[in-house]
Parts: structure tokens; sequence; C-alpha cells
């Protein structure tokens, strides 16, 4: 704490002002001058390529099923979409193991299907970010397998080998393989190499300059073609101590301090944006952002020039099923817009790929609470400081699907193989399978819902995972007939987000620490001011608060009636209100 506070002061509040990108409705310049970035200023939609539309009756979703639905993103009120991996790739871990940087995956479309979405996206006014995977590659990328074909090939160190003559490598600890073992043997060269993730997800080595040299080549590549960001896979793990000392016994219990941010780190992402983003106007995102607040100020201090915003995961590391508590919850997000009030910006998001999905998370699936909390979750992301990420099917409040019940009606790597391993360490396989049905990936990969057709009009074939059986009423069709859907009020969301610079910019100061129902707070900028009230429980429950008569004008509300008297505020389950001050 003490580090903490002594490193705010340290922080420079030197801000500069880029009169060029302003787009402020504010009726009195605000005192302070803002740095307005159009990064800061985006929301960003996030597409899962493999489940949003397919058109070619595969089952996988594609390319021409994005650029068929750009008019439904456009119409969303989003500014860019995150799209994870299209490249070549044998789909180890759906698209995380690219085999080819430079070309489509067939199962999504070509090249052209590219160039075609992303002037399409242009058309819209709609930026693209690409995610970029370059801690590791395939064990199919050209590269591995000439590293792997002899010792003396000039690919060997691509890739980090240990000779099997000096005997077992120091252990290394897989996220995703089915012993735990992130060292495999190799019996051609009679050596062992590393992947953190799964064996066929070889960890590039980074400390060898022409590696660097390749990557900054194909962002380039991509940047030439007009993509407008980057989101740098795994990328905190990429820096290695290639003596491979020894780690304490026991050290994967908390790996990230081991594997995260160490030495090179920052020397890499320097030359990366030396090299590709000081040159075009793109954003700049590492998946992870440090192990500490003071390590993620470092990489995103736009004087260090590194990257442009932090992606943490605090904030989705408190999933209910270990007793998600709404104090851990306004605890963490506080403290991250603190530390980053005066400089450096941070993401804000609740779901995305590798998590399930966040209705289900962290607040209410069931009817009748599903909209309302959808709506309550929603509010709570495209009305915080930080750049919002809001993950595909989240805008129509999609849930876990109960489909995926047994290990067989699973298709993630992460979960068939956790399974494997928790088998043979002797776990208790009915809690992995409860643990499975709460947060595994799966839930939030499971195809978008766009009407009430069979398969929910994703797919003319089978599609790759079940969809999930609410899609007869939770689906775009049904939600666009209905005013009062999840979806028109994501929609009121985000056009309110893009009018309201005191949203994108303002301090936001936390109300109520105490409430056990309740996140309150305000968001300010010059003389306006926004109060933001979310009640994250099925209760019905009373706030009283000083500054409520301050607050007339009502511009959010997920419910019909506002029970508003003085300083008291009635709330619904669920309900999500912003006022703004008169
Ligand atoms: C993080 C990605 O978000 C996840 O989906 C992937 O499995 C791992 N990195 C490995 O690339």
């Amino acid at each position: 704490m003490k580090k903490l506070l002594l490193f705010s002061l340290l922080l420079s509040v030197i801000i500069s002002c880029n009169e060029n990108k302003k787009t402020s409705n504010t009726s009195t310049e605000p005192e302070q001058s803002i740095d307005k970035k159009w990064w800061k200023e985006a929301i960003v939609y996030q597409i899962y390529p493999r489940s949003f539309q397919d058109t070619d009756g595969d089952g996988v979703g594609d390319l021409q099923g994005i650029i068929n639905r750009l008019d439904y993103v456009k119409d969303l009120g989003v500014t860019a979409v995150w799209l994870n991996p299209i490249y070549s790739s044998p789909n180890d871990d759906n698209g995380y193991d690219v085999s080819d940087y430079r070309n489509i995956m067939s199962d999504f479309g070509t090249m052209e299907d590219f160039d075609t979405m992303l002037s399409e996206m242009h058309a819209r006014d709609i930026k693209l970010v690409m995610d970029i995977v370059v801690n590791h590659s395939s064990d199919e990328h050209p590269w591995f397998k000439e590293s792997r074909s002899s010792r003396d090939n000039p690919y060997r160190d691509y890739y980090h080998w240990w000779p099997a003559e000096k005997g077992e490598p120091p252990y290394r600890y897989s996220l995703f393989d089915a012993e735990g073992n992130a060292w495999k043997y190799d019996e051609k060269t009679d050596a062992y190499y590393l992947h953190y993730f799964s064996q066929k997800q070889p960890d590039l080595n980074w400390e060898n300059p022409k590696v660097r040299q390749e990557v900054y080549d194909i962002m380039t590549y991509w940047a030439e073609k007009g993509v407008d960001g980057f989101r740098l896979d795994a990328f905190q793990f990429a820096a290695k101590d290639t003596t491979f000392p020894e780690f304490p016994k026991g050290f994967e219990k908390n790996f990230i301090q081991y594997y995260a941010m160490q030495d090179g780190l920052h020397d890499y992402l320097k030359e990366m944006n030396e090299q590709v983003f000081s040159k075009y106007d793109v954003m700049s995102v590492a998946e992870g952002a440090g192990r500490t607040l003071e390590e993620a100020h470092e990489l995103v201090d736009a004087d260090r020039n590194e990257i442009n915003m932090a992606y943490a995961f605090d904030g989705v590391d408190i999933p209910k099923a270990e007793g998600y508590k709404l104090s851990t919850f306004k605890e963490t997000f506080s403290k991250w817009d603190s530390a980053f009030a005066d400089k450096g910006w941070i993401s804000i998001f609740l779901s995305n790929h590798d998590q399930a999905r966040m209705v289900s998370r962290y607040a209410n699936d069931s009817l009748p609470y599903r909209a309302p909390s959808a709506k309550m979750l929603n509010t709570f992301i495209l009305s915080m400081r930080g750049t919002p990420y809001c993950y595909f099917g989240d805008e129509l409040g999609m849930t876990n699907n109960p489909k995926l019940q047994n290990i067989e009606d699973y298709q993630d790597i992460a979960a068939i193989n956790g399974y494997k391993k928790a088998k043979s360490q002797g776990e208790d396989m009915e809690t992995f399978i409860q643990n499975l049905r709460f947060g595994s990936r799966d839930h939030g990969r499971t195809p978008m819902q766009w009407d009430a057709s069979e398969h929910a009009g994703f797919t003319s074939g089978n599609p790759w995972l079940p969809i999930n059986p609410n899609y007869v009423d939770v689906n775009t069709e049904a939600e666009l007939a209905d005013k009062n859907s999840v979806l028109n009020h994501f929609k009121k969301m985000t056009a309110l987000r893009r009018g309201s610079d005191v949203l994108i910019y303002g301090d936001y100061a936390l109300l109520l620490p105490e409430h056990p129902h309740v996140h309150a707070y305000t968001r300010s900028l010059g003389d306006e001011q926004f109060l933001v009230i979310l009640n994250f429980s099925k209760e019905k429950v009373s706030v009283i608060l000083e500054e409520l008569g301050n607050f007339s004008e009502l511009k959010i509300n997920n419910y019909s009636n506002l029970n508003k008297k003085a300083n008291e505020l009635q709330l619904e389950p669920y309900q999500a209100v912003i006022l703004a001050k008169s």
C-alpha cells in the first residue's frame, strides 16, 4: 500500500491535449485538459470468429459471416472489433496455434474475404484489432518443423531446446498439458522443447533477435493492410531466462510470478513499439497487466513507449463459484481505476473467450432475473473509466449452456487435458465437472444466437458446439423487436457513452463502499457529473445518498419505474440507474 502511495506520488500529471480528436459534447469545457485518443473512446466488441456466423454450412463461423453481420455490429453502437486469431492453424487451441501468420485459416475463408471484411468495417467506421499470438507458434509452423529437424538447423534457436544429455530439464509447468510438464521430449534430435501451453504450441525464443524481427515483420504486414490495433496474446510470458534455473518446488501454484514480466520483456515491447506501433495509428493491448500495479503502469506509461492499455485479470478472477463477493468486486475495480487516474489507461471487461458467460458468473441467469441482471452488467462495463470490451452475445444476455454437462460435451483443450490431469492425480472428479459447468471457456464459445430458427440462425450445418437451448427466446431477432430487451438496453448504453466525455474520461469515485448489494459511483468531468447505481442482488434494496437530490436527470434505467424520494432510492432486483446532475 505504502509502495503504491509513493508510486502514485511519483506519477507525473503532465497531460497533453489533442484538440483534433475532440468529440466533446460538454457544455462547459472542463478545467483539466484531457489526453484524448481514439482507442480510449473506443467501444470494443470482441468476436470469436468460430462462433459468430457460419455461411458455408460447415458448422464453424467464417469471415463471410462476419461481413454479413457488420450492419448489426454497427447498429450496436460499438466502434471497434477485436477478432480472435484467424490465421492458418491446425486448431489445437482454436487458432491460438498459428502455422502461417500471413494466411487465413481455411475454415474461416481466404485473404480476399479478409480484405473485404476490413474494408467493409472501415466503410462503417469500425476499427479492427487483430490478435497476435507470438509467445508460441504451432508445432506445424515451418519454423518449428525446421527447428526440430536437426540440432544445427538455422531455425533451431527459434524455440527453446534442452539437449537430453544434460539430463531432465528443470521442471516447468504447462497450462494445457495433460501431464502438466511444459517440456516435451522430441526423439528426432534427442532433446526437449518448451511449451507453456499445449504440446502443439512450442514457445518461441524471444531472446533470439531473428525471431523478434520475424514478428515485427508480420505485424507490419497486417498494419500495412490497414488494421487498427493489436492484442498481444500471452505476451507477458515471452521473455525467459534461457539458463532455465530450477524454480522452487510448488512454484506452479503461483506460476505467474515466475513466468510473467521476466527480464527483457520491456525491451522487446519498446523495440516492437519502435518498429511497428510508432509508425501507425494503432492501438496496442497485451493480455495481462504485469504482476503488480507498478508493472502495469510501466507497460502503459506513454512516456516509456511500450503499449497503450492494460488488460488486467483481477476483475474476472473473482467468480461466484469461489464465493463471489461484491465488496471484492468493488475494491478491485476501484483500485485499478485509482492507480490509473492520472496516467495510463485500462480495459474494462467481465468476459471474453477464456471465460464463461458473465451473466452466469456475476449475476443471475435464471428467470426472471436474466434480463435485468445482464442489462445491469452491461451498464457497469459501459459506464466505467477505461476502454470497454463487450464480448459477442453479452449484448443479448447469453448464458452458460446447460448442454455442456459431461466431459464428452466439451471441446476446449484446457478442459479436456485438465480433466485427464485431474483424473491421473486422483482429484475429486465431481467437483472438477461442477467447476467446468460453471466456468469452462466453452460456455463463452457456444454459437451466437441470431433467431429462433434451427441452430439459432448460426449455421445450416451441425454447429461445432451445441447451441444454448434458450436461443428460442434469447436471440437478436426477438430482442431487436422488444424495446425492453437486453439488446436495446445495450444500444442505449453505447449511445450514451459515445456521446458523453464524462463517461469516457471523467473521474470515478466510489460511493457506499460498505453496501453489501449496491455498487454506486460518480463519474465527473468539469461541471458534468453522472451517478451510477447498480443493484447486484435479487433483493429489493434501498440506498440513502446525500447527493441524490443533485441528480434529477434520468439517463438510464433498466426498469420502467424509478422509486426515488429526496435522498433515498428503492431499487428493484438488479436495477441499474444512471442519473445526471441537472
Ligand atoms: C490466451 C488466449 O486468450 C487463450 O485463448 C489461449 O488459449 C492462450 N492464450 C494460449 O494462446
